[in-house]
């Protein structure tokens, strides 16, 4: 493996790890002020990935910041150490899945933290390099782990599951309208053989799906089972509470999302830390405590503008999320009223 550093570029073999970040100038308005700290701000960016995010607010932090970045790709997390290694405010760049920041920060001695960032999904390695076996072009090992420490591939998922987890799989995540035709594909076809590669499964599903709807079928198919793979959305439940626990009052946390079930969670957790009360409907009063912690700092979730749609296409379905820790109130719950939706 090797660096050019001025372009922050790693290659391996005779492939270039290049990503390039989404909504940049978006995540500096929003999250620069986390890093400005000359005081010793802690700043996470739980998704490094190439660390083209962290790479330019570790540019615009000041020399007391400690920025630290996280990912549970192992290939990411060594181009990230090599993409940083001349910034001294970059403290550390952390291999673990981001659920489990609760533990990597208290083993840092880390309190609480300034600004954290989330860019949901998978880097355009992942995607784009066959091997990875998230792509339905080319044929290679049917794999989808962003992280190699990870134990179930998802060519053991296809070659395991029964007819009814794998439809529950495809419809949920990748809203598959022919789930259980597709299912049942794989089951009778696995009988005959193993579902080995990214080609054995494209092939179960050409055969099932006629040519006019197959690339769409293929690529809801592939982020569905890449979703599972990965606990995606388990694993987004189970770090926002952390990162808004340990923000201090005015600290942020911002997070891009790539589909609505992302970021119907980000949005329904920051309602809920901002006071959202959650009883069930048609309680006469609150008794569900809800407390204002948070803030949410846009109404809507920013997207890509026209000229960074132009540039990267893969910017198309982003959404960006900001909140702001906010200090307790001092009432038992933000809302006395009860839940009248
Ligand atoms: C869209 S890329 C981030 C790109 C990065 N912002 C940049 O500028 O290069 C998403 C990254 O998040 C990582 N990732 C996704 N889910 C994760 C999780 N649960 N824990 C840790 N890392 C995760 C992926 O491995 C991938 O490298």
């Amino acid at each position: 493996m090797c660096t050019d550093k001025d372009k922050g570029d790693v290659t391996r073999d005779d492939k270039t790890f290049s990503h390039q970040p989404v909504l940049l100038d978006e995540v500096i308005q929003w999250l620069s002020i986390a890093v400005s700290d000359t005081l010793g701000g802690v700043f996470f960016d739980l998704t490094v990935g190439g660390a083209g995010h962290l790479e330019a607010l570790a540019k615009l932090s000041a020399s007391g910041a400690n920025l630290y970045g996280l990912d549970r790709d192992e290939l990411a997390v060594s181009v990230a150490t090599k993409r940083l290694s001349t910034y001294p405010q970059v403290k550390r760049i952390i291999n673990a899945p981001f659920s489990t920041f609760s533990s990597v920060i208290k083993e840092l001695e880390i309190e609480t933290i300034s600004g954290a960032l989330l860019d949901l999904g998978v880097s355009s390695p992942q995607i784009d390099w066959a091997e990875r076996g998230f792509s339905f072009q080319g044929d290679a090992p049917l794999d989808m782990r962003m992280g190699q420490q990870q134990t179930t591939t998802a060519s053991e998922m296809v070659n395991s599951l029964g007819v009814s987890e794998l439809s529950a799989i495809f419809w949920k995540y990748g809203e598959e309208k022919r789930s259980s035709r597709i299912s049942k594909a794989i089951v009778a076809a696995r009988d005959t053989q193993p579902i080995v590669t990214t080609g054995d499964l494209r092939n179960i599903i050409s055969s099932t799906v006629g040519p006019a709807n197959l690339t769409r079928t293929l690529a809801r198919i592939f982020q569905a089972l890449r979703i599972a793979v990965n606990d995606e959305l388990g694993e987004l439940e189970k770090v926002l509470p952390q990162v808004i626990d340990s923000l201090e009052v005015g600290g942020r946390v911002g997070v891009i999302s790539y589909h609505s079930l992302e970021d119907r969670i980000v949005k329904q957790t920051f309602a809920r830390y901002a006071g959202k009360c959650v009883c069930p409907p048609g309680m006469p009063m609150c008794v569900c405590g809800a407390q204002k912690e948070l803030q949410p700092l846009v109404k809507k979730p920013i997207g890509a503008s026209a000229r960074e749609l132009e540039i990267n296409p893969r910017s198309r379905s982003a959404k960006f999320r900001i909140a702001e820790r906010v200090e307790l109130a001092n009432s038992a719950g933000a809302s006395t009223e009860g839940n009248n939706e």
